[in-house]
């Protein structure tokens, strides 16, 4: 997208920034934040969360700048409750986190007007870019069809049901394999 201005910050950096990231937030689900699970509160604790885990990065994504959109993530641990609310049966091992294996993307959003323009994949990329996980993994809303067809379309494949939260929605785990190339990029193979 023109002029799409895209930032790295780790969890230090993100900590000046994190009222104007709550502001894109509480911008792009304004229908939703009377649900409890989706006000901006919750979402600012499970913000601070992923901060506190290893492996924290996050791209901002400015247009003018100003923040039009962000996705960030961290490194699942061996103690991670990020598979404990899946519904379906997997292979023995599929769910073992080792502090090494899995980027677990945990946001990506962008404002209405950075739609359909490829600004949520150039932040998506840029957030994966070099990471030396095997493997990356995010959450759809299991009602969210054309979403998880687009995560599809970027090389993601469906793992599982997953119940994050008691009060969340329902939702999909998908998996993206993650290849390192000497140059640093990451993406499907
Ligand atoms: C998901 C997102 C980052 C993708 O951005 P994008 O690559 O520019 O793709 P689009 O916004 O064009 O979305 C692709 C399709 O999914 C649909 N879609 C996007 N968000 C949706 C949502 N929250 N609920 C239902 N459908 C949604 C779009 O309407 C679009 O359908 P279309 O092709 O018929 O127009 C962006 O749509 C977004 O920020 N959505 C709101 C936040 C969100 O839902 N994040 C994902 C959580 S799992």
């Amino acid at each position: 997208m023109d002029g799409l201005r895209l930032e790295r910050r780790d969890a230090a950096g993100l900590a000046e920034i994190r009222p104007q990231l709550l502001e894109v937030y509480a911008e792009i689900y304004a229908a939703r934040l009377g649900e409890e699970f989706h006000s901006v509160a919750r979402f600012d604790e499970r913000l601070g969360w992923n901060t506190e885990v290893p492996g924290f990065a996050a791209v901002v994504g400015y247009l003018d700048e100003t923040p039009a959109g962000y996705a960030y993530g961290c490194t699942l641990q061996p103690t991670t409750r990020w598979w404990n609310g899946l519904r379906t049966d997997v292979a023995d091992g599929a769910t073992t986190e080792t502090g090494t294996r899995t980027f677990a993307l945990s946001e990506l959003m962008v404002v209405e007007k950075a739609r359909g323009t490829g600004a949520a994949r150039a932040i998506h990329d840029e957030l994966l870019r070099g990471r030396q996980e095997e493997r990356a993994t995010l959450l759809v809303e299991h009602d969210h069809l054309k979403v998880r067809a687009l995560y599809e379309a970027w090389g993601y494949e469906w793992f599982g049901e997953v119940l994050p939260f008691p009060d969340s929605p329902q939702y999909d785990a998908m998996i993206l394999r993650l290849q390192i190339s000497r140059g640093g990029s990451a993406g499907a193979c």
